[in-house]
C-alpha cells in the first residue's frame, strides 16, 4: 500500500488498512511529542501550500504548526489574495502551485473546486474542509473515540443537527469505514442525499451500519458517542433563519444525553455556538471531549502528511 503522493479529499480515498496506518502513525507522533522527543522532520526542504476561501482557527493553526514541527514550511495564503480572486483558472493555479510546493492543504467553498485543483496538481491535495466533507476532522475525531473508547467495533455513534453538513458526512464515512455505526438524527431536507447514503453504507466494515431517522431521542438512545455541529455552516448564512428554526428540536442538551449510555462521550468539531446546537451545560460538561478533538487534529494531521508528502 503506497500512500506517498496521493491526494486526500475525503476519507474513502484511503482503504480501512490504511486509514488504520495513519492513525497507528498519528498515536506514534503524539506520544513522541508527549514524551518532548524530537519530532521526525520528514518535511524537511518541502514547502506545504495552505490555501483558504473560509476562516479557520483550528484547521489553520493545526496545519502550521504540524507542518513546522515536521520540519517543513507552510505557506499561507488567503484564496482572494491570489490572481484566483481576479479569475485565474483553478486549473493553472494548481499547474503553477506544483511548480514551487510540495503540497496543498486547501479549505474551499465548492468541493468540485478541490476536485478541479487535484486533477491540475502533479502534488497531493488535502482536503482542510469543503461544502461537502472533512475529512482530517473526522479522521481525528476516530482517534477521539478510539482514544476514549477503545475502538469503534460496536459502538453506536449519534449524529444530531444538521445531517447533511461536511462533519456530518465525514464523520459517518470515516466511522463506517473504521467499523462503528452511525446513526444520523435530522429533519428531512438536512438528511444527507440518497445516492451518498448508499455509498456510505458499501463502505461499512464487519458489521457496521448507517441509519436515518428523524428523531433524535432515536439516534442517541444507548448512543456512546453523541456528535453535533453548528446549524449554519459557512456558505450557508442566507438560509440561516429557516435553519436556527427547523434544527431547534435537533439540540444536544442535557435531557437528550439522558437517553445515552451512561459513560457516553459529547463531541463537537468547533466552533460552537451555546444555547443553538448544543447547551453550555453539555459542551463545557464531564461528557465533553471537545478540546481533545481540537487537539488532535494536530497529531493526525501529522500522521497523513507524514504519509503522504
Ligand atoms: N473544526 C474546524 O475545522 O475548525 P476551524 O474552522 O477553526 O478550522
Ligand atoms: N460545518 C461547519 C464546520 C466548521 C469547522 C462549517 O462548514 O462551517
Amino acid at each position: 500500500m503506497e500512500i506517498r503522493g496521493r491526494d486526500f479529499l475525503r476519507t474513502s480515498d484511503f482503504s480501512t488498512e490504511e486509514l488504520e496506518l495513519i492513525l497507528k502513525r498519528a498515536s506514534q507522533m503524539k506520544l513522541a511529542l508527549k514524551k518532548s522527543q524530537p519530532s521526525q522532520q520528514c518535511l524537511a526542504g518541502k514547502s506545504i501550500a495552505m490555501l483558504f476561501q473560509k476562516p479557520s482557527t483550528r484547521t489553520r493553526l493545526s496545519f502550521d504548526v504540524g507542518i513546522s514541527q515536521l520540519g517543513g514550511h507552510p505557506i499561507y495564503l488567503n484564496w482572494g489574495d491570489l490572481q484566483l480572486g481576479r479569475g485565474e483558472t483553478i486549473h493553472d493555479t494548481g499547474k503553477i502551485f506544483s511548480c514551487y510546493v510540495d503540497g496543498v492543504v486547501a479549505r474551499v467553498y465548492r468541493h468540485a473546486d478541490l476536485e478541479a485543483l487535484a486533477a491540475s496538481a502533479s502534488i497531493p491535495v488535502i482536503n482542510a474542509l469543503s461544502d461537502e466533507f472533512h475529512p482530517c476532522q473526522a479522521l481525528s475525531d476516530c482517534f477521539t473515540i478510539i482514544e476514549k473508547k477503545g475502538g469503534l467495533d460496536g459502538l453506536k455513534i449519534a449524529f444530531v443537527g444538521d445531517g447533511g453538513c461536511n462533519v456530518s458526512k465525514s464523520l459517518t464515512e470515516a466511522a463506517l469505514q473504521l467499523g462503528g455505526s452511525v446513526v444520523i438524527a435530522s429533519p428531512k431536507r438536512y438528511s444527507p442525499r440518497e445516492e451518498l447514503i448508499s455509498e456510505l453504507r458499501r463502505l461499512a466494515k464487519g458489521g457496521a451500519t448507517l441509519q436515518i431517522t428523524e428523531d433524535p431521542v432515536e439516534a442517541v438512545r444507548d448512543a456512546d458517542v453523541i456528535y453535533t455541529d453548528v446549524w449554519v455552516s459557512m456558505g450557508t448564512e442566507s438560509d440561516a433563519e429557516n435553519r436556527l428554526r427547523e434544527l431547534r428540536p435537533y439540540q444536544v442538551n442535557k435531557d437528550l444525553l439522558a437517553v445515552s449510555a451512561p459513560d457516553s462521550i459529547v463531541m463537537h468539531c468547533l466552533p460552537a455556538h451555546r444555547g443553538e446546537e448544543i447547551t453550555q451545560d453539555v459542551i463545557d460538561g464531564p461528557r465533553s471531549v471537545v478540546w481533545e478533538q481540537a487537539e488532535n487534529r494536530l497529531h493526525v494531521q501529522k500522521g497523513i502528511m507524514s504519509l503522504i508528502l
